[in-house]
């Protein structure tokens, strides 16, 4: 092929395995009806009858912004009142002790873009979980960094502290920083949540790793999912665990309106800079916002305005805790269904606990997937498993689903 792409360029291609099994899925329904498809690989709420849910409070906002609010630039830091907002909403109760700032980012795919850059040089391992957001891989080495995995979880089911400790004290080894990705709650693809002992354990790790003061920690908690991991203030007290670290490990939470406002297309976020030095706090500020002008410049306005109104009007806020108690409830309800009849047929999965997915851990994923399409039913293989969004399918449909996945991993000939 002729290309005249630059060498780092050369030979990438953003072909998303879950865009394109959805659109087969869109394709079909529209020939045989949408009753008779089930549609797994969509990663955003869709209702008992398929349509995508966007929050009432969030529509009533979106739909009463004035022209000015929808098409003046924002700073590029981002409003202030949205900015405060976003640490309001990110920690509820459990506001960890230190300075925090944030730069508003297009989702929380913008701030794992500036952490990755900024935070570590180009070659340098940047540390994940061996189940991850397949969109990681592509964030790190678009920026010519390189991906390093940990096994998220023991055989047990629980956070794999050694595992951890083994790759933080191995990557540190060779490189002055460590970014860590953790997408440690109402995890993707897995639904697995840690609880504030792993969270602290994990802190703990790092501060032993770094106590010498010559090597940095870069913690990311990912929280993409973090309003429909659990009760509002329970689900958020692993956040206290950032408080009062030293001054060489800056923890950076990645927070979005992408699922907690289902603002997805909005494109809209914030990394929010947890530290306990003051001019850690003003240089993340700093480099992150030049960073974002010399990316995506300013961001989104209307969707910056809509949470700035429903945030500032207490009886909103309780609105949009409601809906999003309701539809943490309804999930919960999908994935209990998965959860029963997946034991009653020997299906295994990964411990769920809360959020959009959960894995089926499997060889031959690819396979087992082809011979579900055949049956109408569409999920994402990955590399030791099978994605399902319990996030968009019905209860109705949820029904029989394991049975079939039974079925299909046996005609595969795959193993669990
Ligand atoms: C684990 C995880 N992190 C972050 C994101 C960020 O998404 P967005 O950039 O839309 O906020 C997603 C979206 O699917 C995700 O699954």
């Amino acid at each position: 092929m002729f290309s005249v792409a630059a060498p780092h360029a050369k030979g990438k291609c953003a072909e998303d395995n879950i865009f394109a099994a959805n659109n087969r899925a869109i394709a079909l329904a529209e020939k045989i009806g949408n009753d008779q498809v089930v549609n797994g690989t969509v990663g955003s709420i869709l209702d008992e009858d398929g349509n995508l849910v966007v929050l009432d409070v969030v529509k009533e906002a979106l739909t009463k912004l004035s022209p000015k609010e929808i098409c003046a630039y924002a700073p590029i830091q981002g409003y202030r009142k949205f900015l405060d907002d976003c640490i309001d909403q990110c920690f509820g109760e459990s506001r960890p002790e230190g300075y925090i700032d944030a730069c508003s980012t297009p989702g929380g795919t913008g701030v794992l873009h500036h952490v990755v850059h900024n935070y570590t040089e180009p070659g340098d391992e940047v540390l994940i979980t061996d189940w991850h957001w397949g969109a990681y891989d592509s964030l790190i080495d678009d920026n010519n960094r390189r991906v390093r995995s940990f096994s998220f979880l023991t055989e047990e089911g629980h956070f794999n502290a050694p595992a951890f400790k083994e790759a933080v004290e191995d990557i540190l080894k060779n490189q002055d920083n460590i970014v860590i990705i953790l997408n440690g709650i109402a995890n993707n693809p897995t639904g697995y949540c840690m609880s504030v002992a792993e969270w602290q354990k994990a802190v703990d790790i790092l501060k032993d790793a770094v106590a010498d003061g010559r090597k940095n920690a870069i913690l990311v908690p990912d929280v993409a999912y973090l309003d429909y991991s659990g009760e509002k203030q329970e689900c958020r007290k692993f956040f206290k665990v950032f408080g009062g670290l030293p001054k060489n490990i800056l923890v950076v939470c990645a927070y979005t309106l992408s699922k907690g406002f289902t603002m997805y297309g909005q494109r809209m976020g914030a990394m929010i800079g947890i530290s306990s030095d003051k001019d850690v706090i003003k240089e993340f500020v700093d480099i992150n916002q030049y960073s974002s002008r010399a990316t995506w410049s300013n961001c989104n306005s209307a969707a910056q305005n809509a949470m700035i109104h429903i945030c500032e009007d207490p009886d909103k806020i309780r609105q949009l805790d409601e809906e999003r108690a309701r539809y943490f409830k309804l999930i919960q309800e999908r994935a209990s269904i998965f959860m029963k009849e997946a034991r009653e047929e020997g299906v295994k999965f990964v411990p769920y606990i809360s959020g959009f997915f959960i894995t089926i851990p499997v060889t031959n994923s690819q396979a087992v997937c082809d011979d579900l399409e055949k049956q109408h039913v569409f999920l994402v293989p990955l590399k030791k498993g099978i994605r399902l969004a319990v996030c968009s399918i019905s209860r109705e449909k949820m029904k029989g689903l394991a049975h079939k996945l039974a079925l299909a991993i046996k005609a595969a000939g795959a193993r669990q």
